[in-house]
Formats: C-alpha cells, sequence, structure tokens
C-alpha cells in the first residue's frame, strides 16, 4: 500500500482554510495528486462557517474533512490528536498551522509532545506572520526545533506558489540576453511592488498588530527581492537554492535606527483610525530602500513598496536599466526612457519588455517607449495554479525549495528590526489620501534619489 496522510488543520474554520487551503487540496485530490490522502480535520471553534464550505465541496473530497472542536490553548484538546495518530500507524501526520500569531507557541509545544509518542512521520506547516520581530522569531524557532527537524518544517509564504514569482528564475537563468546584463553596469534600480486597493477587509484586529511592513515586507517583497538577486544554484536542490537566498539576506547592507529615515517611508491612510474605532500609528504603507553589498549588485537600490488603499492593484517588480551613454535620444534632444522589465505578477501574469524605437515619422523623431509583452496565461494556454496548491502539494510530496528555511526567516527579520525599533519610538506617521500613491513622503524618498516609482 502506498503512503497515507493525515492533515490536521489548526484554524480549521478560519477564513484562509475556507477560501483557499479546502479548495487547494480539493484540486490536488480530485487530481488523483493526493491518492494517500485519509482524513482532513478541521479543527476550530465555529462549525457552522465549515459547513457553508462543505457544501460548495465535491462530496468525495468533502467526506474527508471532519470537524474537531478545538481549543488551541486548553492541552486537553489535544487528546484527540494523540487518538487519531494512534489509529492510523505509520500514516504521515502534517499539521497545518492558520493561526492568530500569538497562538503559534503554545500550539507547536502541545502538538510536538503530543507527536513525540507516536513513530509517525510528521511535517509541521506555520503559516505567517512567521513571529512579530527578530525575537520573536528565534523563539518560535527555537520551540519548533525542539520538536520538529529543520526537514519536517515548513513555513509558508504563499507568494512563493506564485507561478510568475517562480518565472523570475526561469527567465534569469535560462536566457543569455538578461543574465547578462543583470549586474550593477546596467541595472539601474530595482522596484518590487504590492499595492492594494483594498483595506481592512475585516482583519483589523491582526493588522493593526502588524502593520505594513511586518505583513508584505519582511516577507513577500524580500522573497521576491531573493529571487531577483540571488546568484544560481549550483545544483537544483532546496538547500541549494534556499543557501543563495541566504547569501543575498547576508549581504543586505544593515543600517541602524537613527538612519531608518533615509531608508524606509511609512503612511497611513486617513479613515484608518476611523474604520479601527481607536487611535493608532499602525503604517498601512511602506517604502524600504535596501542596498545589496556584493559584486553584482553594490550601489543598485532596491526600492520595496507595499500599502493598502492605494490607486491600484498591482504586485510587480520592475528592473529599471541605466541609461545608454551617448543616448540617440539625447542626441536628439528628447528626454529618453529607460528601458524596463517587468514581471507582472497580480493582478495580470505578464512579462513586460519595455524598450526605445523609431517611429515612422523618420530617424530624427524622438524614439518612443515600446513594450513586448508576454501574457503567461495566454501563451501558454492555461492559467496557472493557485499558489496554494502549488504549495500544499509540495508539502504531501517533500519538497522544500519554496519554503522559508530558519536562518531566511531570521535574516529578513534583521533587516527591518531598525525599522521596527524606530517607528515604535515615534508615533507621527504620515497621512495619505485612499485611493492615491501613498504620501506625497513616498514620492519624495525616490525622487531625492533622481528616480521615480515605476508602474508598468
Ligand atoms: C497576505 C497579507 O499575506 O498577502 C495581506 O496578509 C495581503 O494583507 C495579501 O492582502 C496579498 O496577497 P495576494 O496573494 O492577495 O496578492
Amino acid at each position: 500500500m502506498g503512503k497515507e496522510y493525515l492533515i490536521f488543520i489548526f484554524g480549521g474554520t478560519g477564513d484562509l482554510a475556507r477560501r483557499k487551503l479546502y479548495p487547494s487540496l480539493q484540486n490536488l485530490y480530485m487530481g488523483g495528486k493526493l491518492k494517500g490522502l485519509r482524513k482532513v480535520y478541521a479543527l476550530g471553534r465555529d462549525r457552522g462557517k465549515l459547513d457553508e464550505t462543505l457544501k460548495e465541496l465535491e462530496d468525495k473530497f468533502a467526506r474527508l474533512i471532519e470537524f474537531v472542536p478545538f481549543n488551541v490553548e486548553d492541552k486537553e484538546s489535544y487528546r484527540v490528536l494523540a487518538k487519531e495518530v494512534e489509529s492510523f500507524p505509520g500514516a504521515e501526520v502534517i499539521i497545518y498551522l492558520s493561526l492568530p500569531p500569538q497562538l503559534f507557541e503554545t500550539a507547536i509545544v502541545y502538538t510536538g509532545a503530543v507527536l513525540k509518542r507516536f513513530p509517525n512521520p510528521r511535517k509541521m506547516v506555520v503559516e505567517k506572520p512567521f513571529g512579530f520581530d527578530l525575537e520573536s522569531a528565534r523563539r518560535l524557532n527555537f520551540q519548533l526545533k525542539r520538536y520538529f527537524t529543520e526537514k519536517e518544517i515548513y513555513r509558508i509564504d504563499h507568494f512563493l506558489g506564485k507561478v510568475p514569482i517562480q518565472n523570475i528564475l526561469s527567465v534569469r537563468f535560462s536566457n543569455y540576453i538578461f543574465e547578462g546584463i543583470w549586474n550593477k553596469n546596467f541595472i539601474d534600480n530595482i522596484q518590487i511592488s504590492a499595492t492594494e486597493t483594498l483595506g481592512l477587509e475585516g482583519r483589523a484586529s491582526y493588522y493593526d498588530r502588524v502593520g505594513a511592513l511586518r505583513d508584505m515586507v519582511q516577507n513577500h517583497l524580500m522573497q521576491i527581492l531573493c529571487f531577483l538577486a540571488m546568484e544560481p544554484p549550483a545544483v537544483m536542490d532546496a538547500e541549494r537554492i534556499r543557501d543563495e537566498k541566504v547569501k543575498v539576506l547576508a549581504s543586505v547592507r544593515r543600517f541602524g535606527r537613527e538612519e531608518v529615515d533615509r531608508f524606509a517611508v511609512r503612511g497611513q491612510y486617513s479613515g484608518y483610525t476611523h474604520e479601527l474605532g481607536r487611535d493608532s500609528n499602525t503604517e498601512t504603507f511602506a517604502v524600504v530602500k535596501l542596498f545589496i553589498e556584493n559584486f553584482r549588485w553594490e550601489g543598485v537600490p532596491f526600492y520595496l513598496r507595499t500599502g493598502k488603499k492605494l490607486k491600484e492593484k498591482k504586485t510587480e517588480a520592475v528592473i529599471v536599466f541605466r541609461e545608454v551613454p551617448g543616448n540617440f535620444g539625447r542626441l536628439l534632444g528628447c528626454t529618453p526612457d529607460r528601458n524596463k522589465l517587468a514581471f507582472e505578477i497580480a493582478p495580470g501574469t505578464r512579462v513586460v519588455f519595455r524598450f526605445q524605437m523609431m517611429p515612422p515619422t523618420g530617424l530624427l523623431a524622438c524614439p518612443m517607449e515600446s513594450s513586448m509583452e508576454i501574457d503567461l496565461a495566454k501563451h501558454f494556454g492555461q492559467s496557472p495554479p493557485e499558489a496554494y496548491e502549488t504549495l500544499l502539494g509540495d508539502i504531501f510530496e517533500g519538497d522544500q525549495t519554496l519554503f522559508i528555511r530558519e536562518d531566511e526567516s531570521e535574516l529578513s527579520w534583521e533587516i527591518i528590526q531598525p525599522i521596527i525599533d524606530r517607528w515604535k519610538e515615534d508615533p507621527d506617521v504620515p497621512l495619505y489620501k485612499p485611493g492615491t500613491w501613498g504620501p506625497r513622503e513616498a514620492r519624495e524618498f525616490i525622487e531625492k534619489d533622481g528616480r521615480k516609482w515605476v508602474v508598468v
């Protein structure tokens, strides 16, 4: 008989589980990829919400889901874990923590203590936010390592499950035309943005504790930065790929708390505190400028930008190239645009290359910006799978390539820790109007460097 699996979803009646995890598991299961899946335990409090979701799922898969009333903080609740694991000897046990961050440690310790008693193979999947700052991330890693080996730990960053982000590595490392110019000699700056039009969407209590820097920059945007900046791995293997990402994070120039204003800007949309129902200086917008101190990237700024209630939903990475020396446009007295290569991750999934061309009016006309675009879905004739489907499939298969390793998680906290400290002591957050591109300070921040924000 093939391998058997049990998956326990902590927070199994929550929003993420209902919106993403069950549909993704269903797709994998119905597609014949999880033949050994025996049961899906939905651990939580509110059965009603789960019942609604079950109605939308296919019977064959829904039958595997069992609701288990569960209180994460009550040790007694964990008996059910022991009972179920005992009745499936040899089955691999996957624990998926989709919980509020303050419950992670308790869940890890109690679960770890139960599983220790059984020989079953196990995996521990931890959703973000992985920690609240450097110290808590270290503590979380410490607790995890008491009960699980690094090979058993899957720290999720759902951005890594997105095909257009994985595509960055494929485009970089299989095209001479790009890789040959992928360095400080040809690239002026790199902009990684995740701008959103939505606001709090019922997540106020989570979001207000966290803010844009922790919610998006520390994890999602930093991961995109790693893919853009890393060296090619020596072999296609989870450890070698993650080693290269770690090297990038270790090479990011550190700055002290007193220098933060030169490297970061924040903002809060007007109306945020009204929506929240109390005062708050949590940022809903953040920009961070990072430098990677190595041969390839010395002096090239990486601008990471994110915010809620902005003008457009756009997740993309744009590589802005330097101006050509003796630029033809300048010789003609025009203001030339720079070449740009963009990886659009949302709302579309495109790779776009912007370059200069002569318009039909003739040689003496200003070169015009023109675009070569590849829409991934159209080009390949299929839409990419949902990020969670890819990641869940990898967890079952035991492939850790697209998961965050312990050292990665701590290094990225280390980079932003001075910003956290500085912003905590200064309550003065610039406001911005919803529907704009963020506070005036963000525009001035990049303009001071002689650059501007690009949206492709
Ligand atoms: C989540 C953040 O991790 O990512 C949210 O907590 C954010 O605040 C979301 O909206 C964005 O992800 P996506 O896949 O919807 O672009």
